[in-house]
């Protein structure tokens, strides 16, 4: 899909569909103040259309409530806009980025079940957000909006195509080679999350660890990438006891991942992102009750973000020294399947007294986070993991949970989580947490129980980390989405992309 930028008037341009976003009313306004307004250069497009738009209005049929959409039909010589889409904003106190990007992902969506090739958007003016943020909120709503998973089916005539172009519409020169920067920019990161949401949305069968290392060398040839792929030989040599644990179950191997971005400048800071990239978790031999199970396919999220993220940052080609590290094992029951009661010696040195083959992701991360921390001594680590059933049970699918041992760094991450329109969310990490994972036989066990049960795996976690600066995400109810919005279509949500972009790019 092509972004690209206009300063003239978007009447003149063809397009088979305008979406115009206008913000509602101030509550109580009365008389003509209780109808939308509309900005001298919309009024033009208005009259040059028939009077559509003020006609729609008048009758109170949109009020611009935040998500209202009014499909109009331009009757008249004077445009080359096919389609009209009024999409509402809520009101102006409450319009944020992120209200940008849902408009720009309901126009695309709703135009998407169309025939709109080419579609134009005016750039809203909303108090609070810079255009640049602006251009850069529609241009990741319009790609993220854009997204569908339809690699494994034949949709023959039912293909309604893709949007092949979106032109955001300014009302001034001044600033558009911002803009253009800015839109260039919420597209890198949008495609990096739309490459996340595609992993996670693979079939387990069709991704093995194998897979999603190759998928991610594939993707570093693209944009520059130094890529790493650990197979079992070396696994075994560097004694990572727990990714071979856990991959053990599976016929299909596990694989240790690493994408390096290298700047230009030697000395700049060094930050690593770890994903948890367990392909299918079934559970193992403390196996997974059957229902919703299929879901455990993306239990490699946190993985797919890291490779999305990947992407953006050597396409972005940001000034720091970027590493991405992904511990991929698949978690199967067999006779080669580790089991509870297993002791594990991970490559720090330190043994995992297993309790519950369930609690996989911790046993993986146990290397992947020693790895990145001894090979690259990173000023800051942060891991995403869809690592608890708790977690979702504490927030949802709205929040991240967001645990860490430095606290300038978790406020770094809940910043840019909170800027980017992807919410992580404090949660604690106590001496009790730690406590409550030491063994009796070993030096940590993978599980303690039922209560607190993300914040003990976040300090099981810990226990990996030494005196790195480290945040976890715990992405288990934000990975996945089970209901639609308005740029986001139910399944992977690649969460975790833009966040980390955000947190980077401020560095
Ligand atoms: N991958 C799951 C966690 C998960 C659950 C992610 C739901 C997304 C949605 C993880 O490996 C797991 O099974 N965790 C167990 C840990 C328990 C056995 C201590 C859990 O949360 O039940
Ligand atoms: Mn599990
Ligand atoms: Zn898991």
């Amino acid at each position: 899909m092509q972004i690209t930028s206009k300063t003239s008037d978007p009447c003149d341009a063809a397009a088979d569909l305008l979406a115009i976003p206008l913000l509602q009313p101030a509550e109580g306004a009365k008389g003509k103040d209780a109808v939308p307004s509309l900005s001298a250069a919309i009024r033009r497009m208005d009259r040059r259309m028939g009077g559509g738009i003020s006609a729609a209005l008048a009758a109170g049929d949109f009020q611009a409530a935040a998500g209202q959409t009014s499909l109009l039909y331009p009757n008249s010589s004077e445009t080359q806009v096919k389609r009209v889409l009024l999409v509402g904003l809520g009101r102006a106190g409450d319009a944020t980025a992120d209200t940008l990007r849902r408009a720009a992902g309901s126009a695309v969506r709703r135009a998407g079940r169309g025939r709109n090739k080419r579609i134009s958007i005016w750039l809203p003016r909303v108090k609070g957000v810079s255009a640049d943020a602006a251009a850069q909120a529609v241009a990741e709503g319009a790609v993220l909006g854009s997204y569908r998973f339809d690699q494994y089916r034949d949709l023959g005539e039912a293909d309604p195509g893709s949007i092949r172009s979106v032109t955001v519409f300014c009302t001034s020169d001044k600033g558009l080679a911002q803009v253009r920067r800015a839109l260039t920019t919420g597209r890198t990161l949008a495609e990096g999350q739309n490459l996340a949401r595609d992993l996670s949305n693979m079939p387990g069968n069709d991704l093995p660890p194998a897979k999603l290392a190759s998928e991610a060398r594939r993707m570093a040839r693209e944009v520059g990438l130094r890529c790493q792929i650990l197979e079992v030989a070396e696994l075994k040599r560097r004694k990572m006891g727990g990714i071979l644990a856990v991959g053990g179950g599976s016929a299909r191997p596990p694989r240790l991942i690493v994408l390096e971005h290298k700047p230009r400048n030697k000395s700049a800071p060094t930050i690593c992102l770890v994903g948890k990239g367990v392909t299918f978790d079934s559970g193992g031999i403390s196996i997974k009750p059957s229902a919703g199970m299929e879901e455990m396919k993306h239990d490699m999220s946190g993985a797919a973000a890291v490779i999305g993220a990947m992407r953006a940052v050597a396409q972005l080609k940001l000034p720091l020294h970027v590493v991405g590290v992904i511990g991929a094992a698949e978690n199967l029951p067999s006779g080669t399947a580790y089991r509870p009661g297993d002791v594990v010696r991970t490559a720090s040195g330190k043994t995992i007294e297993v309790l519950n083959t369930d609690a996989e992701g911790r046993v993986v991360l146990a290397d992947a986070l020693h790895h990145a921390r001894t090979e690259f001594e990173p000023d800051a680590m942060i891991d995403l993991a869809t690592l608890t059933g708790a977690c979702m049970v504490a927030l949802g699918e709205s929040a991240t949970g967001l645990f860490g041992t430095d606290d300038a760094l978790i406020e770094r991450v809940r910043a840019a989580g909170e800027a980017c329109g992807e919410r992580a969310w404090p949660m604690p990490l106590f001496d009790d947490h730690r406590r409550a994972v030491k063994s009796t036989i070993a030096d940590v066990k993978n599980t303690a129980g039922r209560d607190a049960g993300a914040s003990t795996a976040a300090a099981f976690l810990a226990a990996f980390t030494g005196d790195t600066p480290w945040v976890h995400l715990d992405i288990a109810g934000t990975g996945w989405s089970s209901v639609v919005h308005p740029y986001q279509i139910k399944g992977g949500t690649g969460v975790g992309v833009r966040l980390l972009l955000e947190m980077l790019q401020n560095w």
